[in-house]
């Protein structure tokens, strides 16, 4: 890797489609963790500070059923949900959708790959 490259950038690169690290669900299930103050992923589960995840995967940006508190920018976004849109979502989602009120991130790539496949293995219609 190229010293000049600042990580952030760098980080950005390995997670550019085709490039990015491969997921493993196990570990994403244990990083998971840090996601349920405020998620719940079980199918039908209720929402919290924010909405379930079940099926977010492939999922128009906004439209967990049940949660009435999206941030005018996710509601309006009209993201799909991918391995993309996930990564930068993740990498900090203020920075993604402006106005977005999730105040979480994730900064190494290889966590967010595993968090990904977890959430894209809780998601039925995901391809
Ligand atoms: C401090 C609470 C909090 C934590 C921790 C948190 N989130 Fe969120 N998340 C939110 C809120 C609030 C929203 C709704 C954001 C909005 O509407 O602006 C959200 C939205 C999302 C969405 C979009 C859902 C949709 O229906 O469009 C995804 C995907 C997501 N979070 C994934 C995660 C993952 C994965 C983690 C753990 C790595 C995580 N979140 C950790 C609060 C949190």
């Amino acid at each position: 890797m190229n010293k000049h490259i600042p990580s952030v950038f760098a980080a950005a690169l390995l997670l550019s489609p085709g490039v990015h690290a491969d997921g493993d669900p196990a570990a994403g299930e244990d990083l998971f963790k840090r996601c349920q103050s405020c998620h719940t992923i079980d199918e039908g589960g209720r929402a919290k500070q924010g909405p379930n995840l079940f099926g977010v995967y492939g999922r128009t940006a906004g439209t967990s059923e049940g949660f009435d508190r999206y941030s005018d920018g996710v509601a309006s976004s009209g993201i799909v949900w991918d391995e993309e849109t996930l990564s930068a979502w993740l990498q900090g989602p203020a920075q993604f959708i402006a106005g977005a009120k999730m105040t979480f991130r994730l900064n190494d790539p290889q966590d967010i790959a595993d968090v990904i496949a977890y959430l894209k293995a809780n998601s039925p219609d995901a391809e």
